[in-house]
């Protein structure tokens, strides 16, 4: 397998698209001048506080499974964090990682589609580990947060990385062989669960509900007034 280390580099994800790497290929870097969030945010990448890489793949299946993917991704990260705290860990659908309350990990998945097929998939995963308060800028110190601030100690970057890499890979070769994703775990574990929720569209609400489930499909299920409503893209908040 190819691994790729980058003391500092733009972004992963963009060093990802630059080459042709092979399927399973890991970029990983220490910092980042110019990480990149969704909805063209950034990623500030302190060096050595946080883990900052790309995985690239090339699964070869239908399109139709692209949302799954987050959820694949989300789900593995998931599991090894949790392993690693004490604080209330969840999944924040369908791409982010929440603890207590806070988010302390992001994904930035690109996909190249061709006949049909996914042909790449560029996963992006940003984690906050030993970032202390002062390390976040003003206006998202009250929604990010790291492993060290909830926890109360510094973790080992290397340890929890290696670990996610091999649960990835774990769960990543099961999918693609066996089309096998636990929704059901998943939805145990999502962030809101059966709280009163909206869903934006860019920055805006357009649906009020329940959030009740996740389905098989991989969307969110909400209850309105009126039925239930099937979620595939959208951003997701709670309801105050
Ligand atoms: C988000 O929460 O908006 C997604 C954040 C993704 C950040 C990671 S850090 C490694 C990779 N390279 C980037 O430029 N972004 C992703």
């Amino acid at each position: 397998k190819k691994y790729l280390y980058f003391e500092e580099i733009d972004s992963t994800n963009i060093q990802a698209k630059r080459e042709n790497y092979e399927d399973g290929a890991v970029i990983f870097a220490e910092s980042q001048t110019a990480g990149k969030g969704r909805k063209n945010r950034k990623w500030i990448s302190h060096k050595g506080l946080g883990l900052y890489f790309t995985i690239v793949l090339k699964p070869e299946i239908e399109v139709n499974y692209l949302s799954h993917f987050s959820l694949l991704f989300n789900y593995s990260v998931f599991k090894v964090l949790r392993n690693y705290v004490n604080g209330k860990i969840k999944i924040k659908w369908p791409n982010d990682i929440y603890l207590n309350g806070k988010k302390i990990a992001g994904f930035l998945i690109e996909s190249s589609i061709e006949n049909n097929s996914i042909s790449k998939l560029i996963v992006g995963v940003g984690i906050n580990v030993n970032q202390s308060i002062k390390d976040f800028e003003e206006d998202i110190k009250e929604v990010a947060t790291s492993l060290k601030i909830e926890e109360g100690k510094t973790f080992s970057r290397k340890e929890i990385f290696l670990d996610i890499l091999q649960q990835i890979e774990k769960d990543y070769l099961k999918f693609i062989k066996e089309n096998y994703l636990d929704i059901k775990k998943i939805e145990e574990n999502l962030l809101w669960l059966n709280q009163d929720v909206m869903i934006l569209e860019d920055g805006k609400p357009i649906l009020s509900g329940k959030l009740i489930g996740l389905n098989e499909d991989g969307s969110l299920m909400l209850r309105t007034d009126e039925d239930l409503r099937f979620v595939y893209v959208g951003d997701l908040s709670i309801r105050n």
